[in-house]
């Protein structure tokens, strides 16, 4: 009877709570809250997102203008949704209720589950947030399940959604195409939905990038104004819808693109969504771009706090033409040059049908007798008796119509079927990687080439096709639609293993250039491609939007000849290494084509790149000069954690006016410190600031600016910042 009445009191002590308080679920990190109201009926709200809030009463008051925390399709509302499912008696509607959560802190972490329930069926959701302390991260996705008694049909299901109220927003997001990859383009958003998604499966980040900018009332500057930055861990089909409706609400839906993927789920299974990266500044742009940063080097990228090598890469210096003797050439300029890693690319492998062009060979992995008839062991040792790491290429997923593995196993190609003929792009096809036999396939490949050659030090994993021909013979007839998901997860599951087995293999990750360039592909390499044009004044705007999300360490940036392969533009060697020491620093030409006074400018300005490697991959980059604002410069500078040492570059991109300069102001120094200013890399004893290693005080440096006296088109300049005091 007592045990009874107790239950009772609790159950009053309850009703009276969830009528009278505002239950909040207050997801927070050091400067960011994300905050959810449980309403008296159970409806889950998101009451905000922004800036954190410590004293939080009143805020049950504001609820009204926000959507629900994860909306479905059926519950009344007509916008956007983040879950749609038909359930197993053929009804659509789904209207979902909270029911507990638990929370849980643990040093840089608290980690949240919110468990959802539609109010008739056994049809669940989880709602995960991980919030990361001090980079003020936050990442959410979902778990969906049911116990219904048949499949359940969904036809969205997103990672996300969160909701804004401002007077305006601008995004700002990432497009391209092949050879022009994460172009910037900033627009203000109008009422109704804009949506950034790929379509394409596989290399999906080539024409839009699975991450985005929103500022909130007003655009935001590089260093002022509220900043919503996100991106999507995944390596396929994703697709972010942008609501404004007219009462000025803004609600992002982010996830994998449902198109032409309905996905069936048996009771029981469950279906994890993949992890969408949120953070919010109201430091402007380059703030949400540092709290990125840091948090992809200490939890998404792989071995975020090693420096990476210097890389000189075989393809524009040989494409498919070499031999043991040419390559041994290269690496003799390379190792002479400085260059630490040797990686032989495309062209090494196919006998029967020899990859001497793109037209063939892709699939038999063996080394070609002809070009290389004593191995690829032969040119580990000699990249090793110059000091160097041997690297090579591989597209693992793909393979011609005409190689041993097409003839082979015509089954485990992604294919139109019922004879239709195959849609073919680069002349080639894709392995069906939803077959669990062509993820063996693909591990194996790899797995045996790292077995037999134990010293390879780097794999650059290429993939130069999407998806296109829609079907697979593995997949069931009433699972086809599963074939975009299920190949991402497969090809995740190939690259997992490989990263337990091989821990110190160091991956690239490279989609005809900047198609993978994405936070899913980065939990499993150290480093992406991030385009094939190496033209320097073109990189300088792929690089400047992809560093808005993705860190330089990551950034794979090539010098390459002059005039430039893809563009025909003449630079100077300056130039192209002032470009590409912004990011992963490396090398694809062939060093015999260099004059004796290039290989010494090279040679000198590997070293600098090595002396100041640290700040570069390690430090907080700073936007400071834009190449879109067409004021002719663009300027970059780096700063170490500590704020000790620096880094700024600055380049010309157009020709100047006579009394013209390149007026910078830097930004993220020590105010109070005073730095010895120097420039370095230089070609001529000419200065360009007319006050070479003069001391000058951060303040001065951020607040009043330096001159740089840049005319000409396509010159640069690099100075080196180092604290005195
Ligand atoms: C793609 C890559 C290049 C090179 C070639 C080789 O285009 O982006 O870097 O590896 O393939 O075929």
């Amino acid at each position: 009877m007592i045990k009874t009445k107790a239950v009772f009191i609790v159950m009053i002590a309850c009703f009276i709570n969830s009528k009278l308080l505002a239950q909040f679920i207050h997801i927070k990190t050091q400067h960011n809250s994300l905050i959810f109201q449980v309403d008296s009926n159970n409806k889950l709200y998101q009451t905000h997102y922004g800036k954190y809030i410590n004293q939080t009463q009143g805020l049950e008051k504001m609820t009204v203008v926000f959507n629900e925390a994860y909306p479905s399709f059926g519950n009344g509302s007509s916008d956007e949704v983040a879950v749609m499912a038909t359930h197993s008696d053929g009804t659509m509607v789904t209207d979902l209720f909270y029911v507990s959560h638990e929370q849980n802190k643990q040093a840089n972490l608290q980690s949240t589950v919110i468990h959802l329930k539609d109010e008739k069926k056994d049809f669940y959701v989880d709602l995960h947030f991980n919030a990361y302390t001090a980079e003020d991260v936050i990442e959410q996705w979902t778990t969906i399940s049911h116990k219904e008694n048949k499949e359940v049909v969904l036809s969205q299901y997103a990672s996300s959604a969160v909701g804004f109220l401002a007077t305006n927003y601008y995004l700002s997001h990432f497009h391209g195409s092949h050879s022009k990859e994460m172009m910037f383009a900033e627009e203000h958003l109008t009422n109704g939905v804009k949506t950034i998604e790929t379509k394409r499966g596989v290399r999906t980040t080539e024409y839009e990038n699975p991450s985005f900018m929103l500022s909130l009332n007003g655009k935001a500057k590089e260093n002022e104004g509220e900043v919503i930055a996100g991106a999507l861990a995944w390596t396929g089909n994703f697709r972010f819808a942008f609501q404004l409706d007219d009462k000025n609400r803004c609600q992002i839906i982010s996830g994998i693109n449902p198109f032409a993927s309905d996905y069936k789920l048996k009771a029981k299974e469950k279906l994890e969504t993949p992890r969408m990266v949120l953070t919010y500044s109201d430091e402007g742009k380059n703030r949400a771009s540092i709290n990125l940063h840091r948090w992809i080097k200490k939890y998404n990228l792989r071995a975020g706090d090693q420096a990476r090598s210097i890389v000189l890469n075989s393809w524009e210096g040989a494409y498919f033409s070499f031999d043991a003797t040419r390559l041994k050439a290269m690496m003799d300029g390379a190792a002479e040059m400085g260059v630490e890693t040797f990686v032989l690319d495309d062209g090494w492998f196919g006998n029967k049908y020899p990859r001497n062009n793109a037209r063939a060979g892709l699939g038999d992995w063996q080394v070609n007798q002809k070009k290389l008839p004593a191995g690829i062991e032969d040119l580990i040792q000699y990249a090793e008796s110059k000091g160097m790491r041997f690297g090579i290429w591989l597209e693992p997923e793909m393979v011609n119509l005409r190689s041993e593995l097409a003839e082979k196993h015509p089954e485990w190609i992604i294919q139109r079927k019922n004879d239709r003929s195959p849609l073919l792009e680069r002349n080639q096809l894709l392995l069906d990687l939803s077959n669990p036999k062509v993820q063996e396939f693909v591990f194996n490949v790899i797995d045996e080439l790292l077995t037999s050659h134990p010293r390879i030090a780097y794999v650059k994993w290429d993939a130069n096709r999407h998806v296109q021909n829609f079907g697979s013979t593995y997949l069931e007839q009433d699972k086809q639609s599963h074939l975009f998901v299920e190949y991402t997860k497969g090809l995740e599951k190939v690259l997992e293993r490989l990263v337990k087995k091989y821990s110190r293999t160091i991956f690239q990750a490279c989609a005809s250039g900047g198609g993978r360039v994405d936070l899913a592909s980065m939990r499993y390499t150290h480093e992406f491609w991030a385009s094939d044009n190496t033209d320097p004044y073109e990189r300088l705007f792929t690089q400047w939007g992809t560093n808005h999300i993705y860190p330089p360490i990551a950034t794979a940036a090539h010098v390459t000849k002059s005039p430039n392969h893809q563009t025909g533009r003449q630079t100077s060697l300056k130039f192209r290494f002032d470009v590409a020491m912004g990011g992963r620093l490396g090398m694809e030409l062939r060093p015999e084509d260099m004059d004796e006074e290039e290989v010494k400018f090279a040679k000198e300005a590997i070293a600098t790149y090595k002396s100041i490697r640290p700040i570069i991959q390690f430090g907080d980059l700073y936007r400071l000069l834009s190449p879109y604002d067409q004021n002719g410069y663009a300027a970059l500078n780096y700063v170490s954690e500590n704020k000790k040492e620096a880094i700024l570059i600055t380049y010309s991109l157009n020709h100047h006016r006579r009394y013209e300069r390149c007026f910078v102001k830097m930004a993220g120094l020590n105010p109070d410190a005073v730095y010895e200013v120097e420039e370095i890399n230089k070609e001529s004893n000419k200065s360009v600031i007319g006050f070479d290693k003069q001391l000058v005080s951060g303040e001065i440096l951020m607040d009043r600016g330096i001159w740089v006296d840049l005319r000409k088109p396509l010159q640069s300049a690099v100075f080196q910042l180092t604290e005195t005091n």
